[in-house]
């Protein structure tokens, strides 16, 4: 990330994921959703859409987004499902191409993703599946979705081994990132979202991590500022990952830095349940605080840049420690580490780590000895 941070503020708001001939361009700011039967005609092949959206967002942003398509003379067929991860799996998946193809969607019909990483990546899967693949737009609803999950083309749904085991790439058309939209969310998805946020700076931006530092509880406040900090920090987020994607887009090696924080995370998530104990944003901050604490005992990074990160996420409100009990009881290292070895990220049997030499010097390894990892653990939940 080169370009400062204050400059971002009234930067022209596309950012392009440069991928040749499925290239896309990200759209951010306030009032795209009134906007968008102007700004997705250019990539239609036929004048209707068919939306997927869930419980939770259609009350919301259904209305507007159909009354502004109608309005290009764009007809569009849409399916509510449930909101919540329990809703990506494969029920649901086929439920969704079944309204698809009711709906007589064809080969050149859109389908829209309308909602967060769940509406995104469930109706990202059934594009890419849909007729053996059409085109799909990502209308992003929540802050992690507008600054990870709608970027970058990974869909795909969660099964009983594990979250996100079944999918495929399949990249955008376009994505509007709606900035009004984030009014309506409730403050801990809020945060949430920063955490995925703040990763951008720890894993290869030390200067964002500065801005984050300066500017991410006036942002993270709601008060006057925070919309244009908001819009500055979705648009260094995107135009971070659209690099990172753009360079290794099927995550042969640059893109794994983009789990860093994951692997701790998803085990930690494991042990609470899905249930909203720990949200993902949440068990990400935890995770990038003891990547960082496995580094430091590893030896690549000081102790006082943990020490660092904690205190941020801590002063914006999102967790700098782990939970220690979960719904089955106590957290034990060993539990976690039987989550870890599940992770879709093992590599000959050998876990992967995002590490780290400092504050934006992210690296990946897959030489972590056991018995450190279980000492880091430990330490953590004692
Ligand atoms: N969320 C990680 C990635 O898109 O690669």
């Amino acid at each position: 990330m080169n370009a400062e941070p204050a400059r971002r503020q009234s930067a022209p708001a596309a950012v392009t994921v440069a991928l040749a001939d499925r290239a896309y361009d990200i759209h951010v700011g306030r009032g795209l959703l009134a906007r968008a039967g102007e700004l997705t005609s250019p990539v239609l092949r036929q004048r209707r859409v068919f939306i997927v959206t869930d419980s939770t967002v259609a009350p919301l942003y259904l209305a507007p987004l159909t009354t502004s398509l109608a309005a290009a003379g764009i007809s569009a067929d849409h399916c509510i499902v449930p909101a919540g991860e329990a809703t990506k799996d494969f029920s649901h998946l086929a439920e969704v191409l079944d309204a698809m193809l009711a709906a007589k969607c064809e080969r050149g019909t859109m389908i829209i993703a309308l909602g967060g990483g769940v509406v995104g990546d469930l109706a990202g899967f059934a594009a890419a599946v849909l007729l053996r693949g059409v085109d799909f737009i990502q209308i992003p609803t929540t802050l992690l979705s507008q600054v990870d999950s709608s970027v970058g083309g990974k869909t795909g749904i969660n099964t009983r081994a594990g979250k996100n085991l079944v999918g495929a790439f399949h990249q955008p058309r376009l994505v509007l990132a709606d900035t009004d939209v984030l009014a309506s969310l409730p403050r801990r998805e809020l945060l949430a979202g920063y955490a995925e946020v703040a990763k951008y700076g720890l894993l290869g931006d030390a200067a964002f991590w500065g801005w984050c530092e300066a500017n991410g509880e006036t942002m993270l406040s709601g008060g006057e500022k925070s919309h244009d900090l908001l819009r500055a920090a979705i648009v260094a987020s995107c135009e971070a990952k659209a690099r990172i994607v753009a360079a290794d887009e099927k995550e042969s090696g640059l893109r794994a830095l983009l789990n860093l924080g994951h692997t701790f995370g998803h085990a930690f998530e494991a042990e609470m349940g899905y249930g909203g104990e720990l949200l993902h944003g949440e068990a990400v901050a935890i995770g990038m605080v003891l990547a960082f604490s496995l580094s430091a005992r590893l030896g690549f990074c000081a102790p006082a840049d943990t020490a660092r990160i904690r205190a941020h996420f801590e002063a914006v409100g999102l967790p700098g420690l782990p939970p220690k009990r979960g719904p089955r009881g106590g957290i034990t290292p060993a539990a976690l580490m039987a989550h870890m070895t599940q992770d879709k990220k093992m590599k000959d049997g050998k876990l992967t780590f995002v590490l780290a030499r400092g504050i934006g010097k992210a690296f990946l390894t897959h030489d972590v000895p056991a018995a450190i990892l279980e000492e880091t653990l430990a330490a953590a939940l004692a």
